[in-house]
């Protein structure tokens, strides 16, 4: 651990324990040295050079950076009360509203047991064939020899899942319009992290704004049409009936904002995990052979069965080490409602606190050579196990080290779903196509909201009969 600083800057912070950390106030030394949108670079500097925990200070704000599994259990478990969305995420409200994500304290906990039901683990059974079906239709979409952008291909599947399953809703060609209005959506995703007041922006003329609203009223009509259609329908007990009966429909934006939450949740972050998986395969043949090997001996030609996500282990295997080197949430953040103390350290109420599963999953104390695409770190035995549901508790990793869907209260609710989803899909594609990255393909990852590929990803399809 590092060794710590006593703040001389004025005598009420000396009571505070500050790890070391960067000098300069951020907001110059961002422009200065790191080129400002790429927070990962940041990250990636302050675990080399400062550890465990460093700190620094953005304008007034001050900011931990945590690296060490027991920091982030400290924030994200043991001390969670402790701890609210930060900044970022509450900015999120003007697409998000009041949902699930950007909520806290009481709310948060209202709209997670009301939404609950929909995830247990005993669902995912009849998702099963809503995910295999929307995999078989990409599936046939494709034909070998072509090149396609893959990372598209993978929104379009995933957000059909979630629309069918979660929402009982056949996006159909809508998925097209729908897929682009939330691309559009992105693109002020850098000014609402980077600009001071990013949460007045809305109110104003600016061409990015525009684009916004646009975007947003396209979104709302397609949730707002799946609420009336669900109001008019009997209750067959899919998710939004769920909140419909916890909320009612009287209050039509706060049901808005929890099902744009889920919708946007549930979609994009299951797309880029696929592409990445997609990208990762067709670099390493060897993994891609073994996968191969055992679609073929578990499945041969039949289409996946619910229980076969029980049985196709490798490619669970394969999903979960892509989510390791390129995790789609990149970053998590909190702040800090009172004071408090981490190891040797003591910071003021107020402080951000940002862990990275990026950085975190490419260290090289938990991941032995962890550039390294090998699926088998996941099969060793007899370590704490990863994650509530992961997989029945199959994949092996010390606690904390491997944090795809974070931990504690605040633990994605999608994570089983997200495992189910990402399997099947992987097994019904790779049983007939292999895909190679298109010569001048550039891959690199872009930190927005999830980690997505900054260039798409152009691969080409070819078939493995
Ligand atoms: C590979 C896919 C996914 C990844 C990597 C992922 C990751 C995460 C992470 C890291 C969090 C916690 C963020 C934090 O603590 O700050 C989270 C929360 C959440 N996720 Fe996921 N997620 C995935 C899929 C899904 C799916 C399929 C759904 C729904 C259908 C979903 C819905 C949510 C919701 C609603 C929350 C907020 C939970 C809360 O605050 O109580 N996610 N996700």
């Amino acid at each position: 651990m590092p060794t710590e600083t006593v703040s001389r800057a004025a005598p009420a912070a000396r009571r505070y324990r500050y790890p070391p950390g960067l000098e300069h106030n951020l907001l110059w030394y961002t422009l200065g040295r790191f080129r400002v949108g790429n927070p990962i670079l940041l990250f990636e500097h302050l675990a080399r050079k400062y550890g465990d925990a460093a700190h620094y200070k953005l304008g007034p704000q001050h900011v931990l950076f945590i690296n060490h599994p027991d920091y982030i259990w400290e924030v994200l478990v043991a001390q969670h009360d402790n701890f609210i969305r930060e900044r970022t995420v509450r900015r999120s409200r003007m697409l998000l509203g009041e949902g699930m994500i950007t909520a806290d304290g009481a709310a948060h906990r209202r709209q997670r047991q009301a939404a609950q039901p929909a995830f247990h683990r005993q669902r995912m059974a009849a998702y099963a064939g809503t995910m295999v079906g929307f995999a078989q239709r990409t599936r046939d979409g494709w034909r070998a020899g072509e090149t396609r952008d893959i990372a598209l291909d993978m929104i379009h599947l995933a957000l059909g899942v979630v629309a069918r399953a979660l929402f009982g809703t056949d996006l159909g060609d809508e998925v097209r319009e729908v897929a682009a209005a939330i691309n559009s959506i992105m693109g002020l995703y850098h000014y609402m992290v980077a600009l001071p007041a990013a949460e007045l922006l809305v109110h104003f003329p600016l061409p990015h704004v525009g684009t916004f609203k646009r975007a947003r009223a396209r979104l709302d009509a397609t949730v707002y049409r799946m609420i009336d259609q669900h109001v008019a329908a009997e209750d067959n007990g899919d998710l939004l009936h769920l909140l419909l009966g916890a909320f009612g429909s009287a209050d039509r934006v706060l049901l808005r904002d929890q099902v744009i939450t889920i919708f946007l949740a549930g979609y994009e972050t299951v797309a880029n995990a696929l592409t990445w998986t997609w990208y990762l395969l067709s670099q390493n043949p060897n993994a891609e052979a073994k996968l191969h090997s055992e679609l073929d001996a578990i499945l041969g030609e039949r289409a996946p069965v619910p229980e076969d996500y029980g049985r196709l282990r490798y490619t669970e295997m394969v999903f979960a080490e892509a989510m390791r080197l390129y995790p789609p949430a990149w970053a998590m953040g909190r702040k800090a409602v009172n004071d408090f103390e981490l190891g040797p350290y003591r910071l003021p109420a107020g402080t951000t606190v940002i862990a990275s599963q990026y950085v975190l999953h490419r260290d090289p104390r938990f991941f032995p050579e962890p550039l390294a695409f090998r699926p088998e770190r996941f099969a060793s035995e007899g370590e704490e196990k990863v994650s509530a549901y992961g997989a029945g508790g199959r994949l092996a990793r010390p606690r904390m080290t491997y944090i795809p869907f974070g931990a504690g209260p605040r633990q994605c609710i999608g994570e089983a779903f997200a495992w189910m989803e990402g399997v099947l899909a992987l097994a019904t594609l790779a049983q007939r196509w292999k895909l190679r990255l298109a010569p001048g393909q550039r891959v690199e990852p872009e930190p927005l909201i999830t980690l997505r590929p900054r260039y798409g990803m152009r691969m080409e399809i070819l078939s493995r009969a």
